[in-house]
């Protein structure tokens, strides 16, 4: 939550922080603000209410003097509804120093209140936490003109998450940053340096990046880059380099972000797998940083993650249970924080996050940690938090996802843990390596069934079209179909604000029937009725009895399965795949559905209202 640039090099800050935010804005949308040293040494700040494009309307018509310092922020609103005055920056010292700030400071109104004890006179200009800093920090320099010096002093006396950056007036090609719990990456330039919350904030100018560890401070300047810990001891550092080129963060030609990542879903599962299936096994030599027979000693496995990503954690019980034979328990990472979890050392807890910075998710991985849990992070950004909190690292290779709804992310995150699963199931003998490599081959067919789910993209947008006046829709599925039901339950939610639940359809009769009247659309995932279950014939039956009572059946079901056609309003094909391999090609449908949906409804898709990307509050 909020985007963070800072910029130290040439006289362009204005387009540089602007270009930044642009990147950054899905991470909020509240409101934005930048501040800019000039060359006569003037601190100019601009900050407005509303998306990034009312900002850049207000310095069109009224510029801004440039200069070679600056920072700028894009707002998810914590503490002080979504105006002006609350948009950062926050000015401290009378005005001569900026700061902006990301993150929740806990114990702010002890901090005011003392504020206003020591200096009665002081004036708060906005309801936010962060204001309080900036006051803080200018008064620190005020004593001592270190302006790295000064924030360490302050940033030693907050709790909660934050990243802050500040600049000051009299300090022209400085920005100072600190980070806590909240996300913050420096970019490496040639006569230039960038702060960010994500390399999407520089990826327009370098693509060498280096990582801040917790509690750190950083110093950039046009040729330095000087990173110590809150206490001022210089610490080692990270360099690494950004595989994303900065047009996979671009709309290009699409209508929205989230109709450009849902085309990419074939693509991300693709480069998932690349080079991680190896003569028929699996080749994940990441896992190697657990510790030597960690995967053979495990008892036990906790899946966690939030929303989009929690689903795809279920997808990962039933892959694991059925192929390693190792118990696997899934949950929310916020409820697996604030209970008293049983794990030991031969518990593995493996994180699911796109952003790598969700804090309910950072917070459980440390957590587990403290417990003595093994942590495993199946991750889509590189240099994220979370990571570098966990022993060790799979990351999905969807490439950016900006749209706020995850897409390309889930198909990503569920081929890494089926290669994870499968990873597990070599190692402790489960499955014979010829069931593995037809499992592996079955997973590398996936993007192009992907593809073929893609090209129902206009029938699917035909059917939604028809139904902007819906005001609720559920989502029906068993075992590896509920998670999807979920999914696309929560996409519609998210992005068309229409009221919808997913349900395991074997629950219907214990509650969730009597909400089936007349005409009341129901999306229906449909098993393969080649599977050697009966799940196929219960499915077909629970879609009988809610179609007895008026229920408009809209089912998702696999090629030539001929017995939903009775019962069917619509059916909306995937190709034929196995039980665990038919999630993957669902989920497309409802994907494009909840968009098609929203669009066609007037709705900004890839920024719904109250929503941002990366939720890096609790
Ligand atoms: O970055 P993460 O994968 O940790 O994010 C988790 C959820 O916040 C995320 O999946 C959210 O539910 C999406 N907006 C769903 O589309």
């Amino acid at each position: 939550m909020c985007g963070i640039v800072g910029y130290v090099g040439t006289d362009q800050s204005v387009e540089v922080l602007l270009g930044g935010l642009r990147r950054l804005e899905y991470r909020g949308y509240d409101s934005a603000g930048i501040a800019v040293i000039d060359p006569l040494g003037r601190l100019g700040t601009r900050k407005r209410a509303g998306k990034l494009q009312v900002l850049i309307d207000d310095l069109e018509a009224n510029p801004l003097a440039n200069g070679a310092t600056g920072i700028g922020h894009t707002r998810w609103a914590t503490h002080g509804g979504p105006n002006d005055e609350n948009a950062h920056p926050h000015l401290g010292d009378e005005g001569r120093l900026a700061l902006i700030h990301n993150g929740i400071i806990e114990n702010f109104a002890e901090l005011k209140a003392e504020l206003l004890l020591r200096h009665p006179a002081t004036v708060f200009t906005s309801e936010t936490d962060s204001e309080v800093a900036a006051l803080l920090v200018g008064l620190e320099y005020q004593k001592t003109h270190d302006l790295s010096l000064a924030l360490r002093t302050v940033v030693g006396r907050l709790n909660g998450a934050f990243t802050l950056l500040v600049l000051h007036k009299d300090q022209p090609g400085v920005v100072v940053g600190a980070r806590r719990n909240s996300p913050l990456v420096i970019g490496l330039g040639d006569g230039e340096n960038f702060l960010g919350s994500d390399v999407a904030a520089f990826i327009e100018h370098t693509h060498r990046a280096m990582e801040i560890g917790q509690d750190q401070v950083v110093t950039i300047t046009p040729d330095s880059v000087t990173v110590t810990d809150f206490a001022g001891r210089p610490v080692e550092t990270r360099e690494f380099q950004v595989e994303w080129d900065a047009s996979a963060s671009e709309k290009g030609g699409w209508s929205s972000f989230m109709a450009k990542e849902i085309s990419e879903e074939p693509v991300a599962v693709a480069n998932t797998l690349i080079g991680r299936i190896v003569d028929g096994a699996v080749h994940l030599p990441e896992l190697d940083t657990l510790g030597a027979g960690v995967l053979e000693g495990l008892d036990r496995i906790v899946l966690i993650g939030c929303g989009t990503a929690a689903y795809s954690a279920m997808l990962g019980k039933y892959a694991i249970e059925k192929w390693a034979k190792i118990p696997v328990d899934v949950e929310l990472s916020h409820e697996f924080r604030y209970r008293d979890p049983v794990v030991s050392e031969r518990t593995l807890v493996v994180s699911i996050s796109q952003s790598g910075e969700t804090m309910d998710t950072l917070m459980a991985v440390k957590y587990a940690r403290e417990l003595g849990a093994r942590t495993l992070s199946i991750c889509n950004t590189q240099g994220s938090t979370i990571p570098r909190e966990s022993d060790a690292v799979v990351y999905t290779h969807a490439g950016p996802e900006v749209a706020v709804a995850s897409t390309k992310a889930f198909v990503a995150q569920v081929a890494a843990i089926y290669l994870f699963a499968l990873r597990v199931a070599e190692v402790r003998g489960t499955l014979a390596a010829s069931e593995i490599a037809s499992l592996l081959g079955e997973l590398g067919a996936v993007p192009d069934q992907l593809a073929w789910v893609l090209e129902q993209q206009d029938s699917i947008k035909q059917l939604a079209g028809w139904m902007t006046d819906t005001r609720s829709v559920i989502f029906l599925g068993r075992h590896a179909g509920y998670p999807i039901a979920l999914e696309g339950a929560l996409k519609l939610k998210e992005v068309a604000y229409i009221h919808s639940e997913g349900f395991a359809a074997g629950e219907l009769k214990h509650g969730p029937i009597a909400l089936i009247e007349p005409g009341q659309p129901v999306f229906v995932i449909v098993p393969s009725p080649r599977a050697k279950d009966s799940l196929h014939k219960k499915v077909v039956s629970n879609i009988q009895e809610i179609r007895a009572r008026g229920a408009r059946i809209l089912a998702i079901a696999e090629e030539g399965d001929v017995a939903v056609l009775p019962y069917a309003d619509t059916v909306i094909r995937i190709p034929l795949a196995s039980t665990l391999f038919e999630p993957l090609l669902a989920v497309v449908p409802l994907h494009i559905f909840a968009m098609e949906l929203a669009s066609a409804k007037g709705l900004d898709v890839d920024q719904p209202r109250n929503l941002a990307k990366s939720v890096t509050v609790e």
